[in-house]
């Protein structure tokens, strides 16, 4: 066992050592990274003034500074895994070179205003778990290889944009325990790739124009409890869902459902309503 436990850890370290310059290598790297996006992306937002650079100071544990910066969360050896920036006043474009702090697990953008096209740079946090976009100015299509995001991403959050057309089924390849897509411009059916997420616990699709039936394979999910799909153009609920659906939270109201999934939703104790707002 120990024999064979020591090249292999030789090999590993060979490995890491000769591994290409891709990744952020120093944190050091990863600071000066925010601080060019804060100026020249983000507009220099006042919010932000505790990111400063302390580096002229030659103080020795200036690398370790953006510990205490606003919304930024550290591992800690010093690399950048967390930035946690609702509310926060930012405009501009989503910058590129957010991801090459490789680093980063969790996005937190919520109610800024991030403009352009969905960011597909996010392609490159490989070890991305959580991204909160909603409520920002971001228009175009969600792309159709989505499935290129990190395959840790657990939580994904795009409401309130302005993303237009269909949703592709490739967003099934992902591994989300939760997809919120409320409150865009969206349309066309609801894919049956969905129906691949193994771990969707919640799933929030209204106010958008989409106009197909719920796949039953949805319904079969094993851990998804929270549907919200109200407000869109459905014309119907295929009735394998309800029946198959252990969902305690199915909110449907107000798409235009038949008078008869109506009532076979009701009699399987579905909330159809819409006190969900
Ligand atoms: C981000 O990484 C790319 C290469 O992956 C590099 O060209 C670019 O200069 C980096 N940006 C910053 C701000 O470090
Ligand atoms: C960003 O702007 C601040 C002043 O607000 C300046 O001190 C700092 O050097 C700038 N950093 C970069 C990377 O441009
Ligand atoms: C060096 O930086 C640390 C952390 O920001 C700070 O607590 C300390 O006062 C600084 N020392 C000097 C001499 O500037
Ligand atoms: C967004 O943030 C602004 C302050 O920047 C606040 O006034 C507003 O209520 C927030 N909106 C939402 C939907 O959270
Ligand atoms: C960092 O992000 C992860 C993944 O979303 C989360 O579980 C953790 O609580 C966050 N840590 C902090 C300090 O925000
Ligand atoms: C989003 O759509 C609304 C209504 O269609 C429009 O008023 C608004 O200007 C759009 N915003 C952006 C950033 O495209
Ligand atoms: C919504 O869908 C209906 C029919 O499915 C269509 O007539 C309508 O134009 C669509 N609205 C938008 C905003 O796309």
């Amino acid at each position: 066992m120990a024999i064979r436990t020591i090249p292999l850890l030789l090999l590993t370290l060979t490995i890491s050592y000769l591994s290409p310059k891709s990744s952020s290598l120093k944190p050091e790297e990863d600071k000066q990274t925010l601080l060019q996006i804060k100026n020249f992306s983000w507009g220099n937002p006042p919010s932000l003034q505790s990111w400063q650079d302390d580096n002229h100071n030659n103080n020795k544990s200036s690398t370790t500074t953006h510990y205490k910066w606003t919304g930024i969360h550290c591992s800690s050896d010093g690399f950048i895994t967390n930035i946690s920036l609702p509310n926060q006043n930012i405009y501009g474009p989503f910058r590129d070179s957010l991801c090459n702090l490789t680093n980063l697990i969790h996005i937190d953008l919520y109610n800024n205003s991030i403009s352009g096209q969905f960011p597909v740079s996010l392609y490159k946090c490989s070890k991305l778990q959580y991204l909160e976009l909603a409520h920002n100015l971001l228009v175009g299509v969600i792309p159709s290889d989505i499935n290129r995001m990190s395959t840790s991403l657990t939580y994904l959050s795009l409401s309130a944009n302005n993303f237009t057309g269909e949703i592709h089924g490739t967003i099934g390849a992902l591994n989300l325990a939760n997809i919120d897509i409320a409150i865009n411009l969206l349309l066309g059916p609801i894919p049956q790739g969905f129906g691949k997420l193994k771990n969707l616990n919640g799933l929030a699709m209204f106010y958008n124009n989409f106009s197909s039936e719920i796949p039953a394979s949805i319904g079969l999910l094993p851990l998804l409890t929270n549907i919200r799909l109200f407000r869109n153009a459905s014309p119907g609920v295929a009735a394998r869902v309800g029946k198959a659906l252990k969902a305690w939270n199915f909110e449907v109201g107000e798409n235009r459902i038949s008078t008869r999934y109506r009532w076979s939703l009701r009699r399987g104790g579905f909330d159809i309503g819409c006190s969900c707002l």
